[in-house]
């Protein structure tokens, strides 16, 4: 037992991060990481500190430690003997796992009525490398269970479900447009941002190709422009109006052509807080995305609800914190 606890303390002392890839997308951060050490389900073990966030992990486990354990309740007492909350990921013994997580105190699995605040108790996170030992982590950069947040759809109202990555969207940010803000909504149709936008109280104007649903284009304070997103320009906007609170996109089309398109914006100084989609086909190669990301005050993200595609956030509000 000595000889493995020596053991297990210089292999923690190894890893210095797990991550946890977005469902569907290990490869593409297995491609992003360096050190790796090891791979367990989705959860990559790495021997070095990222040079810059990973565009294609859920949640980052620092400094993940080895815990040896003789039992179900001898793993539950050292968890707890860390922190209160613990959240499980789960890729193999499942059933021995789950006996572990049921000794733990609960922690709200309830998904989330939008908008609303980020919990504030932190998080841990574990999961079981083999029967007798955890991997354990405190301080994880989600305070959701393995990044994933679940909010109560809205099965009625909204065209589609397009409408949960812009909640997650704002809610990860903390940021909301209001009743006194503008926001330019391009790639709109059928309406699932605008209908978000209309009910944050914002004045939403939205253009696409293709109409809007009926019931979104008649709420309150949406306006509809049919056409090509690309056309509108800093300057031909500046015609009708000196600046606008927020742009957002969700542009079906090649991330090089939006990336050239919001640099305008960005150069423009006329628009303060940016949202959009980099939405990829195939085999992508991303260096896209590091060129949105090294867009000052700026992150690329892939967010629970997110495909094949990542979410590009600017805000004012973070001009104020150093780079
Ligand atoms: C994924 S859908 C947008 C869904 C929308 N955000 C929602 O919440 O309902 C992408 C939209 O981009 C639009 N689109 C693609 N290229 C465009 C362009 N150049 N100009 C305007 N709209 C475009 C398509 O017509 C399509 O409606």
């Amino acid at each position: 037992m000595f000889r493995r606890q020596v053991y297990l303390q210089s292999m923690s002392a190894k890893i210095q991060y797990a991550y946890l890839a977005s469902e569907g997308f290990q490869d593409q951060l297995v491609n992003e990481l360096e050190g790796i050490q090891s791979q367990h389900g989705r959860l990559i073990l790495t021997d070095c500190l990222p040079v810059q966030p990973p565009l294609w992990a859920q949640n980052c486990w620092r400094n993940p430690i080895l815990i040896p354990i003789q039992s179900i309740s001898d793993a539950a007492q050292q968890l707890k003997s860390l922190q209160r909350n613990w959240s499980l990921y789960s890729f193999h013994l499942h059933r021995r796992g789950q006996l572990i997580q049921d000794q733990l105190p609960s922690v709200s699995a309830k998904p989330l009525h939008f908008p609303t605040r980020l919990p504030q108790s932190p998080l841990g996170s574990w999961t079981l490398l083999d029967r007798e030992t955890l991997l354990a982590a405190s301080d994880c950069s989600s305070p959701f269970p393995n990044g994933a947040i679940q909010f109560v759809e809205d099965k009625t109202h909204p065209p589609n479900r397009a409408y949960l990555k812009l909640w997650e969207a704002l809610t990860t940010v903390q940021e909301y447009p209001n009743s006194d803000q503008f926001c330019i909504d391009v790639g709109a149709s059928p309406g699932g941002w605008t209908w978000v936008l209309a009910k944050l109280g914002a004045e939403v104007l939205s253009i696409d190709r293709s109409l809007l649903d009926e019931r979104i284009s008649k709420m309150p304070g949406v306006s509809f422009q049919k056409g090509d997103a690309f056309s509108l320009s800093p300057e031909k906007f500046k015609e009708s109006r000196d600046q606008t609170d927020w742009l957002f996109s969700d542009l079906v089309c090649y991330p090089e052509k939006l990336f050239d398109w919001v640099m305008m914006w960005v150069e423009s100084g006329i628009c303060h807080n940016f949202i959009c989609t980099l939405k990829f086909q195939g085999d992508s190669d991303y260096q896209i995305a590091q060129k949105f990301a090294a867009i000052p005050h700026s992150q690329v993200l892939h967010l629970f609800h997110n495909k094949h595609e990542l979410t590009w956030i600017k805000l004012k509000a973070w001009e104020t914190i150093p780079e």
